[in-house]
């Protein structure tokens, strides 16, 4: 893909980490690009997917994340330890219901930042659709006059997502009281939650 819109965001993601943050959790990680920007801040970072080939392919470019061959929704996540914890198109491939554990999972003061994707249900879905077209197209063609992503690095696994923006909108509220959700331009939404 020449223009990769979960990478766009990085730099989104990457203001919204705390100051003075230590530990960092990034679920379903792909092949660790934006682990590897964590890392590169000094914060100790666990990397985590259960996609075989897109681990090896990420240990294998390091970086400093610990990365951990696993599904999120079946491991014991320790409580309060993350000061930062990033989810890049990975939560609509679990229930949304495991935001609960990755909110147990933060450190007081941490942050919870969850890039996700909805499908387009409502007119306002469509209307944002007609609107990033466009500009995503410009994307592409500026993105793929540019250098080229390194061969052979496998594409992480993609699922199209199911839950409308208005369910998730509800759900986050009842799971992650005090959160701020926001819809972004390319077929995405922002779910910020601090834990106090
Ligand atoms: C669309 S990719 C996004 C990858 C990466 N975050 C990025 O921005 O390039 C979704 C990722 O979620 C991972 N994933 C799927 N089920 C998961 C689970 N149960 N636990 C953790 N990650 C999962 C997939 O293997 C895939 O790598």
């Amino acid at each position: 893909m020449p223009f990769n819109h979960n990478d766009h965001y990085h730099r989104t993601l990457l203001r919204l980490v705390p100051d003075g943050c230590k530990t960092a959790l990034d679920v379903g990680c792909g092949t660790g690009r934006f682990a590897r920007r964590l890392a590169s801040r000094g914060i100790e970072v666990d990397a985590v997917d259960p996609a075989a080939e897109v681990i090896e392919a990420a240990t294998a470019q390091g970086g400093g994340p610990r990365f951990h061959h696993a599904d999120i929704t079946r491991m014991e996540l320790p409580e309060a330890r993350y000061d930062y914890i990033s989810c890049l198109a990975s939560i609509h491939h679990v229930p949304f219901g495991t935001v609960a554990a990755l909110r147990d999972a933060l450190a007081p003061g941490g942050v919870l930042a969850i890039l996700g994707c909805y499908p387009e249900r409502s007119a306002v879905d469509y209307a944002w659709s007609l609107a990033a077209i466009p500009i995503n197209a410009a994307a592409r063609l500026a993105v793929a006059a540019g250098p080229r992503d390194r061969e052979g690095t496998p594409m992480a696994p993609v699922k199209p997502p199911e839950m409308s923006l208005q369910d998730i909108r509800r759900e986050a509220g009842v799971l992650l009281p005090g959160s701020t959700i926001r819809r972004l331009l390319f077929w995405r939404y922002l779910i910020v939650y601090c834990r106090t």
